[in-house]
């Protein structure tokens, strides 16, 4: 079954500058927990302890925050600022945890490639950190794709409905509908204009993905941003096999964006802070 998970993490995270020019993206905090480990925990809930994730030049906080700080844990030890730290550890002690770096930010196809080598030769998921999904009270959104996968056996991406004038944000899928919340995708566009955007449902950070893939993203030449899109290579998957598209049950906040921060932190310091 699956059992890996792969972070890619090697952005720059250019709208987000300053805050990102010498921190990733993945460590910006919604309210006191970082989005990187927002994402692990929802792998680990899903049942996938394998952490691989890609990382890039200045990314180091990343390793750091997944390991133990002798220096900090011993000067907190029987203080009651231990328990602030109780999550952490405990998802460390949980998952293992293995990186690799992608030298050139050549897009997020490039940078799925880049983790073949952690992931082998089986079926992955895929969690954009910035993409940050919750579903308080019911299953998290990669439980219910592993869900989905073990009745479909074949790559499926999450998908939400979004404004036609946001559509050049997102891939963009169209298709059959084969249930309420599935669609079996036959086309996918990325970050297409409102005007040729074959639908409003966009594709937000969360795949689980068959190994052909990387294959396919092998052949992909650079599309959009002369980036080598995941999309295109899904669109290939899809073409030969199938690709489903699943409307996830949950919210998601896109914390690669200033707003969709703001709103993510105000959601869990309201919902979750204590
Ligand atoms: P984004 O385009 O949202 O991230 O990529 P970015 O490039 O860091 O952000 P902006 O647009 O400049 O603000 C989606 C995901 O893919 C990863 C990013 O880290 C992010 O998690 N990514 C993207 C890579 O790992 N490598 C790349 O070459 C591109």
């Amino acid at each position: 079954m699956i059992r890996k998970c792969l972070f890619p993490a090697a952005g720059y995270g250019t709208r987000f500058l300053p805050a990102t020019k010498a921190m990733p993206k993945e460590m910006l905090p919604v309210v006191n927990k970082p989005l990187i480990q927002y994402g692990v925990e929802e792998a680990r809930d899903a049942g996938l302890t394998q952490i691989a994730i890609v990382t890039g030049r200045g990314k180091r906080a990343l390793e750091d925050h997944f390991d133990i700080s002798y220096e900090l844990e011993h000067q907190i030890k029987g203080t009651d600022k231990e328990r602030f730290l109780d999550e952490t550890r405990e998802l460390i002690d949980q998952c293992s945890f293995a990186y690799t770096r992608q030298v050139e930010m050549k897009g997020l196809g490039h940078a799925i490639l880049t983790g073949q080598p952690l992931i082998g030769d089986e079926p992955f998921a895929v969690v954009l950190a910035d993409d940050l999904c919750l579903n308080p009270g019911g299953d998290p959104v990669l439980l219910q794709m592993v869900n989905l996968y073990k009745q479909f056996r074949c790559s499926i991406v999450a998908i939400q409905e979004v404004p036609r004038e946001e559509t050049s944000r997102y891939g963009v899928i169209a298709g059959e509908m084969i249930r309420d919340d599935i669609y079996r995708v036959n086309t996918m566009v990325e970050k297409p204009k409102p005007e040729d955007a074959p639908s409003n449902l966009a594709i937000i950070g969360r795949y689980i993905l068959t190994p052909d893939i990387f294959e396919l993203i092998a052949q992909t030449e650079p599309g959009k941003g002369g980036e080598i899109q995941i999309t295109d290579a899904l669109m290939k998957q899809a073409q030969r096999g199938c690709v489903l598209a699943y409307k996830f049950k949950g919210r998601r906040f896109d914390c690669g964006s200033a707003e969709g921060y703001v709103e993510a932190t105000n959601y869990c310091f309201e919902n979750f802070y204590n």
